[in-house]
């Protein structure tokens, strides 16, 4: 989704921003621009290419006040025009914007038709700026806060005026951060594109917006009254956002997986009784995500139904919130996000605190929306992933996931043996990522023109995700199905052409899959099968064998879902995709 940065400081902006647009590149873009203070006049640079050629157009140029945007399209096709920063009318503001203003028309045609203004692009964002300049009266601040009270929707905003030496930003529903500096002030969507300048950063909380002048910083509430502000520190460095040797983030993310997981249970493990979710003997445990998020949440549902009899129902965030959900103040809703800003989960998480519910978050961006909104849960601490298919947070989710089913759980023995088994599979992950050969099988179907993940119970999530993954990065078609429902249907679609890529765990439903093996082998299928153990039945079905180590039933999904991560990473990368920005996509989905 768009990006945003700023600086405002005593150094010359340009190259910092941009370099701070580059880092946003993961959220995926199609255009990026931006606008600078030079002698009371504002000067702006867009393109609809890429940041190098931004670079390239703005060589010479030198101001300390800057704003910067990458554009991912919603209103308006993505082009030059509709690129942000936008301009008000009589050119002395500019505005870049993230999120949605839901009532532009309206305020448009008032303004058209009411006060003669004319609008350039066909983005609700331009309304922004137009608005500023109608209350403009002398007083920047005063002027945008009244512009405030007239746009409704989600927003993250930064303004600049040509005749104020001022930044103004404010937050609604769009994350914004703080970067403070001595001097100087970074603005970001998240904090990646000021990390090697500062580490003490705000973030903004909802319904706040920040005034920034030379020297000084004020945060205030949007009536104008000064809030309270928090310094944090951000807990990674600039090394977790370079790719560090690997040719993609997305394999560097797959390859930190022994590391991520690890810090995920670090800390808690050994102290499960801290995790801090208030709950009170929940009757249901609801939990609510978009994507993959809601693949892991699957994965929760075998796993606390099956270990600790609890009901749970697993739910897609942009389904729920708009049916009327049946929900009891002794639910307990979680919602799960890598991002903790995609706007389906958030507002669905919303609804549910709306109605009484006790709402908790598994997220992995620390100050993130969701996780504010709340306030109790369990983070993943992933560090910033940076491709836009996930893989990490997938894996850190579902040890997450089991955390809190310790948590649940009343058989003190079940949490010991499974607290053990959890240390151990940081280096079974390890292991496995040493010496897996998945580019060689990869070779053999990279031109296939369908494939078929099929998983059972704890493991039928990771067939999902296997699939989702191979069509995300890939393009190419791929379907994930339960194994026993692969003859109801999509046994139709296997000839002797189809890679079929079967989840195979030692497990109650081994047998079952085997058979469902059988079904495809008959049909001529070529199986590849991820299995924790090899024997000569699984050899004769199967045209390749990936082993991965054994672990026990609740961490399986995790060690195969790193044998699917690469397999979809190779095809991916044999076809020569983008791998790490696939068109269309989005890190952060904060529009609906
Ligand atoms: C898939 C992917 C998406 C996200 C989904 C939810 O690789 O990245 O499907 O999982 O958009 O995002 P978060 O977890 O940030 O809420």
């Amino acid at each position: 989704m768009c990006g945003i940065t700023a600086y405002f400081g005593e150094k010359n902006g340009i190259p910092i921003v941009l370099e701070g647009l580059k880092r946003l590149e993961y959220r995926g873009y199609d255009s990026a621009g931006i606008a600078f203070l030079n002698n009371n006049t504002i000067e702006i640079i867009k393109t609809k290419g890429k940041i190098q050629e931004l670079k390239s157009l703005v060589s010479d140029k030198n101001s300390n006040i800057v704003i910067g945007h990458t554009r991912w399209a919603t209103h308006g096709e993505p082009n030059y025009i509709n690129a942000h920063p936008h301009l008000s009318m009589d050119k002395s503001i500019a505005i870049i914007h993230n999120g949605i203003i839901e009532n532009h028309s309206e305020l448009k045609r008032e303004l058209k038709e009411k006060y003669n203004f004319k609008f350039e692009s066909d983005t609700d964002s331009e309304i922004i700026a137009q608005l500023i300049q109608y209350f403009y009266q002398g007083d920047f601040e005063d002027a945008f806060r009244k512009m405030l009270t007239k746009i409704e929707g989600a927003f993250g905003i930064v303004a600049i005026h040509k005749d104020h030496k001022q930044m103004i930003c404010a937050r609604k529903g769009s994350p914004l951060v703080l970067g403070v500096n001595s001097n100087e002030i970074f603005i970001g969507s998240d904090p990646s594109p000021f990390i090697e300048h500062t580490k003490d950063a705000i973030y903004l909380n909802e319904k706040q917006m920040a005034i920034i002048e030379k020297n000084s910083y004020k945060i205030k509430d949007f009536n104008g009254f000064n809030t309270q502000s928090e310094i944090e520190t951000i807990p990674f460095g600039i090394e977790s956002i370079q790719k560090q040797g690997f040719e993609h983030f997305m394999l560097k993310e797959i390859y930190e997986q022994a590391e991520t997981i690890q810090n995920c249970f670090r800390g808690k493990v050994n102290h499960i009784e801290n995790i801090s979710i208030k709950i009170n003997n929940p009757n249901r445990i609801i939990l609510i995500a978009c994507g993959t998020s809601y693949y892991a949440a699957l994965v929760g549902k075998y796993l606390i139904e099956k270990t600790s009899h609890i009901p749970v129902i697993v739910e897609q965030a942009s389904e729920f919130r708009y049916r009327q959900p049946m929900l009891f103040t002794s639910d307990l809703i979680i919602a799960l996000s890598q991002s903790g800003e995609t706007a389906d989960t958030l507002e669905a998480i919303k609804l549910s605190k709306k109605l009484g519910c006790n709402i908790a978050g598994i997220v992995n961006v620390t100050g993130s929306s969701i996780a504010k909104e709340c306030n109790q849960g369990i983070y993943l601490h992933a560090g910033p992933e940076i491709g836009v298919a996930s893989t990490k947070a997938f894996t850190s989710q579902i040890v997450a996931l089991n955390l809190l089913n310790l948590f649940l759980n009343k058989n003190p023995y079940y949490k010991l043996e499974m607290i053990e088994e959890l240390k151990k599979l940081p280096d079974k992950v390890k292991e496995f990522l040493e010496h897996q050969e998945i580019l060689k099988i990869a070779e053999e179907f990279k031109d296939s023109k369908y494939f078929l993940f099929l998983g059972r119970d704890i493991n039928y999530p990771v067939a999902l995700e296997g699939a989702l993954k191979l069509k995300e990065i890939s393009y190419n078609p791929a379907e994930g199905h339960p194994a026993g429902e692969m003859k109801h249907g999509p046994i139709a679609l296997i000839d002797s052409t189809t890679p079929v890529i079967v989840i195979l765990t030692k497990d109650n439903v081994y047998e079952k899959v085997i058979s469902n093996m059988h079904e495809v082998k008959a049909r001529k299928g070529k199986i590849i099968c991820i299995c924790d153990e090899i024997n000569n039945e699984i050899k004769e079905l199967s045209t390749h064998i990936i082993q991965v180590p054994k672990t026990s039933w609740e961490f399986s999904p995790i060690i195969n879902a790193i044998p699917i991560q690469l397999f979809a990473y190779y095809i991916a990368k044999l076809n020569n995709r983008e791998i790490d920005q696939p068109r269309n996509l989005a890190k952060a989905v904060t529009v609906e």
